[in-house]
């Protein structure tokens, strides 16, 4: 094999390194891809086997920001430094969100192209706020940011407590079962039922949708377009018919789906707009928290020095709930485009450049975090982590993630309730939902 003949350039950044790198490949197209870039981190490998570590904390050593020239994505900068996320988040129009631009995950979107050669006539996308930049997004934003603020939160906290509590009730005794399923599944889907005021014998269809709304890369595939697409129809038909309803009561209802009928800013949306932004609360509360809970029990359960504080010090909770999203860190990454040639902590992006902000890398950044690789429930600064992103993309919904996972480790340490992992632990092999398919686990009393 002609393996030999590769310079691995020590620093990718550097750009002649870049072009021998691309030269060497357009020569050997066939090494591509089975000779990963050291500094890859979209290998989706690396988080099944959560051997991730290591990789960000070299690149971290070795500066904020990366070029890296072969992706199975094509190439892109790493960003893997926490300023210099927040500094590129604070740029919104030189780093653009837009779907028009390429989006927010490091996967492309398809060619006109690529969409003829996979037989898919025509292009089917809907318009979410969190692939708009300035000033459709704000407008966007408008219509349900009212409902997270912290008066929304309170007049959702009594609902979700006592959902919470009737579940951790329910839980099976003596018995190994998967965390995930039972509990992390199982809470998630009520938190966004409680929200849409979705009627709660069909929540799981909320699960049900958003797991095939959000797999971007079945879109690929023609036949697989097709049943994401019928899904996603079949979802417009049953929110319509609860907008229809809400739009006839007397009186206003406090769920999302009334405040949305009721708010000024919706008349400038159209029907395909509104249900994106649907899919987009609906996918974008989904992974994410189901996957805190399942990372907390994890974390507790590899840190018995720190279950122990938690289980003595119930006041530890409002920070354990930061620390525990810091060390989590639910999405890997979030995607923007550079629209102008720009300097960056002293490298140049180029306008059309992939720009990948790695939160998984920012949040054990040693410059803001003191031992990162630490559970530390008593963490002073963990709230700045970067879990829920920065500046104007920044999570519309962290007010409601976070009031659900207090309520989920109050209640929890109410029933002095301990979570052992006890069985098989599978991850998601992907780069972007980072988490947990399977966590087997048995409960006992502390
Ligand atoms: C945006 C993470 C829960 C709805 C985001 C972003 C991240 C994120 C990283 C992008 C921020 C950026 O680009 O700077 C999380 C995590 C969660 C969570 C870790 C749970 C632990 C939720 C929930 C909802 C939600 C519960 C709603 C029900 C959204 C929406 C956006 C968003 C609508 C787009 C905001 C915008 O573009 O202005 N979230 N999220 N998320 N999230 Fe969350």
């Amino acid at each position: 094999m002609a393996t030999a003949a590769i310079e691995r350039p020590q620093c990718r950044t550097e750009p002649r390194a870049h072009e021998a790198l691309k030269q060497h490949f357009a020569e050997h197209p066939e090494e591509r891809l089975s000779h990963p870039h050291k500094w890859d981190v979209s290998r989706s490998d690396i988080y099944s086997e959560n051997t991730w570590q290591p990789i960000f904390k070299e690149m971290r050593e070795a500066g904020p920001l990366h070029y890296i020239p072969e992706s199975p994505f094509g190439p892109y900068w790493a960003v893997v430094g926490h300023k210099a996320i927040q500094h590129i988040e604070a740029l919104p129009d030189t780093f653009s969100s837009s779907w028009e631009h390429g989006g927010i995950t490091i996967l492309n979107r398809l060619t006109d192209e690529e969409l003829a050669e996979a037989g898919i006539e025509e292009r089917r996308e809907l318009p979410m706020f969190i692939a708009m930049d300035r000033p459709q997004h704000t407008g966007q934003r408008r219509t349900v940011a009212p409902k997270f603020t912290p008066s929304g939160m309170a007049e959702m906290e009594g609902e979700i407590r006592q959902r919470t509590g009737e579940l951790l009730d329910s839980l099976p005794r003596g018995e190994v079962f998967d965390w995930v399923d039972k509990v992390s599944i199982e809470l998630t889907t009520g938190m966004l039922a409680i929200l849409f005021g979705f009627p709660w014998e069909d929540r799981r269809l909320l699960t049900f949708w958003s797991d095939w709304a959000g797999d971007t890369e079945l879109a690929t595939v023609r036949d697989l377009d097709e049943m994401r697409w019928g899904f996603l129809n079949e979802m417009a038909a049953y929110f319509q018919s609860l907008w229809i309803e809400r739009t006839h009561d007397k009186e206003p209802g406090d769920d999302l789906i009334s405040m949305m009928i009721h708010s000024e800013a919706m008349n400038q949306m159209s029907p395909q707009e509104f249900m994106g932004n649907l899919i987009l609360l609906i996918v974008g509360g989904n992974d994410t928290t189901r996957n805190s809970m399942s990372g907390f029990i994890y974390q507790l359960d590899k840190n018995p020095e720190q279950r122990k504080l938690f289980e003595q010090n119930p006041d530890v909770i409002p920070n354990a709930v930061q620390e525990m999203l810091r060390m989590q860190t639910p999405l890997a990454h979030m995607r923007r485009t550079c629209t102008e040639d720009t300097e960056v902590f002293g490298q140049t992006i180029k306008k059309g450049d992939k720009v990948v902000l790695w939160y998984l890398s920012a949040n054990r950044d040693e410059e803001v975090f003191e031992n990162p690789d630490k559970l530390d429930l008593t963490r002073e600064n963990a709230r700045r982590h970067i879990a829920f992103g920065y500046g104007i993309h920044r999570c519309v919904g962290a007010r409601l993630a976070e009031l659900q996972l207090r309520i989920l480790l109050e209640e929890m340490h109410k029933r002095r309730i301990r979570v052992h992992v006890a069985g098989d632990i599978e991850r998601v092999r992907a780069n972007f939902v980072h988490g947990f398919r399977k966590l087997e686990v048995e409960v006992t009393q502390f």
